[in-house]
């Protein structure tokens, strides 16, 4: 959710680290701000709003400075106004900060710190942070030391960046819990909380491990453990082509993204597959792991956990393997059964959502074997797992979550084949499955095809006051990620259910002018399904239905029809039509005008629990 920008060389500071800024906007936020060095002190420009506020002031303000650090906020503590955005000064503006995550103990800090005078000037953890490094520079007379004092007596999950106007060509940062990223340019260097802040400046980008710190200069990194011993730099190359993170001629990022899915597909399954149709993914773990295992668990948030759903449904048709679903936030605290031959599976586009990671830390400590489904390379999830299969869907902009989803199913797909493989599962032909998510990407072009008819229905359906999404076996559960595009960008409330489960209590609901979205996407159940379009219809509901191109039954009993090439598979035609289904959200939104790719309330990446 927070951003964080920083840039020390040659060049205009302010001007790069805004345009960082710029960059991370897709996280969500709700303030912004900049602190760089002019002459013998630290100027900070902030502003609460979009960054365009901020930007007015860098305007009328034109700065001469080669270091600056910049941060995006979204309100945790204290709500979002200029006082509260970051960057913060310490007692005596010798040093400003930013920091992303939380600072837990900052009450019993803050009530410390004003029993020995400080004044605060926001309602922020951060200000404390920056009160208690103060502190310690005063101390040390050193940035670095500072930093390293202050940040143990800090508790939580926080990245901090601090500037000092003694040492203007240095900057300092601490990694605990929440993602920094170095630069590594020539004569100039950079920090980000995001890949994509830096991919402009430089591909070859330093991850910081956890509880690690790094003093950075234009020449120098030097990044050391919390003892501030020396450790290695591994730099990473970054291929990512820098149109994949902007919009590419699209409307949104998240239009973008959909169309993006026949690449997704192919991307996911890349290197993963041999020509003789077999799945390849022996060095995720070894055979014994595939056979000891007699449970998975499924943990994430979101739009992560609904495609933990279409892995349960699979795992359990094809393997007979008992799997559960957790929501992140709640496997925590709910006391699971866990099994020493059991596996948890923690999925997440982002890999920093913390409740996920708050699971993941807990399965490590009771040591059950973990392995992660994540698309951001180098995240703390994906790095925490005992081992992670990476969805290779490229950064994922738009806040609401779609090839992320395409390819985390896909991925698990692979997955159950990869296990059907090793445990001989009777009468599955890998092969042919293979074959069918070969075809899946030309499938999938072939669905986006049909933009235009879900326009019509958009343009039909769209003012509506509640819009069900049904749907029996893989179609229900594609029905809930549906429903969550839906609301959290069209802000159109939903109810979200099995189709026979309708008659059960939710049909009281339906009156003219409620709208019945039906998945009906698995031929053998056409007629059971065309039984519940009929209950919504005699209440006076309308009905746009998806089905293949070979059914009939749903086709005539519903007023609108998408109609999606059948994959010879209920799963993968399940999995296909989530596409006019983010099509139909999207499409509602926008032609309610609604601001699609970061919509109100919500963030990218939920880095607090
Ligand atoms: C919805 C959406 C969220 C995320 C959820 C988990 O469109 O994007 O529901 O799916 O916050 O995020 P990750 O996958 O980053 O762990």
């Amino acid at each position: 959710m927070c951003g964080i920008a920083g840039y020390v060389g040659p060049r205009q500071a302010v001007d790069i680290v805004f345009d960082q800024l710029r960059r991370l906007e897709y996280r969500g936020y709700d303030s912004a701000g900049i602190a760089y060095l002019e002459g013998d002190h630290i100027e900070v420009m902030k502003r609460a709003g979009k960054l365009s506020e901020l930007g007015r002031l860098v305007h009328d303000h034109p700065a001469q400075s080669h270091l600056a650090i910049a941060h995006s906020r979204w309100a945790t503590h204290g709500g979002p106004t200029d006082e509260n955005a970051h960057p913060h000064y310490d007692a005596y503006e010798q040093i400003a900060i930013i920091h992303n995550g939380i600072i837990e103990n900052y009450m019993d800090l803050k009530e410390e710190l004003a029993y020995r005078g400080h004044i605060f000037r926001s309602q922020t953890d951060t200000e404390v942070a920056a009160h208690i490094i103060g502190e310690e520079y005063s101390k040390w007379g050193d940035l670095e030391e500072a930093v390293r004092h202050g940040a143990r007596r800090l508790r939580g999950a926080f990245a901090l960046v601090v500037i000092s106007k003694a040492e203007p060509s240095t900057i300092v940062c601490f990694r605990n819990a929440s993602p920094l990223v170095i630069g590594l340019g020539q004569g100039e260097n950079l920090l980000a909380s995001d890949i994509p802040a830096l991919l402009p400046y430089t591909r070859e980008v330093v991850v910081l491990e956890e509880n690690t710190m790094a003093v950075i200069t234009d020449g120098d990194v030097r990044v050391t453990d919390s003892d501030g011993r020396d450790l290695a730099i591994k730099p990473i190359h970054i291929d990512w082509d820098l149109a994949v993170a902007e919009r590419g001629g699209y409307e949104h990022f998240m239009l973008k993204e959909i169309h993006e899915q026949p690449s997704v597909i192919r991307n996911a399954m890349a290197g993963r597959v041999d020509e003789k149709g077999r799945v390849r993914l022996e060095q995720v773990f070894g055979e014994h792991v595939w056979t000891e295992i007699d449970r998975v668990n499924i943990i994430a948030c979101g739009t992560a956990y609904h495609a933990g759903l279409m892995g349960k449904h699979l795992f359990e048709k094809l393997l007979r393997l008992p799997t559960d679903v957790y929501y992140s936030s709640e496997f925590r605290y709910g006391d699971p059964v866990l099994s020493q031959k059991s596996l948890a599976i923690f999925i997440s586009q982002s890999g920093e959502t913390a409740d996920t990671l708050a699971a993941l830390r807990l399965c490590k400590q009771l040591r059950i074997r973990t392995l992660g489904i994540v698309n951001v390379v180098g995240s703390s999830i994906a790095r925490e797992c005992d081992r992670t299969i990476m969805t290779q869907a490229g950064p994922e902009i738009s806040v609401a979550s779609t090839k992320a989803y395409t390819a985390q199913v896909v991925v698990l797909t692979l997955l159950a084949l990869h296990i059907a493989q090793v445990q001989e599962v009777p009468g599955i032909r890998v092969d042919e499955w293979v074959q069918a998510l070969h075809d899946l990407p030309a499938k999938a072009e072939a669905a986006l095809e049909l933009e235009d008819e879900v326009i019509d229905a958009a343009v039909k359906v769209g003012n509506m006051p509640l819009c069900f999404f049904l749907g029996r076996g893989a179609d229900a559960y594609v029905a809930m990620e549906a429903a969550l595009k839906l609301k959290e960008i069209a802000y159109i409330p939903t109810q979200e259910y099995p189709a026979g489960e309708m008659k059960h209590g939710a049909l009281a609901l339906v009156q003219p002018g409620v709208v019945a979205v039906v998945g009906a996407t698995d031929p053998a159940i056409a007629d059971k399904v065309t039984s519940n379009i009929k209950e919504v219809q005699a209440r006076g509901g309308s009905v746009v239905a998806i089905t293949t191109t070979e059914d009939q039954i749903v086709h005539k009993a519903s007023e609108m029809t998408i109609r999606l090439p059948n994959t010879g598979y209920d799963f993968l035609n399940a999995l296909l039509s989530i596409i006019p289904l983010q099509l139909f959200a999207y499409h509602t939104a926008r032609l309610a005008g609604c601001e699609i790719d970061q919509p109100r309330n919500l963030a990218k990446s939920v880095t607090v629990e």
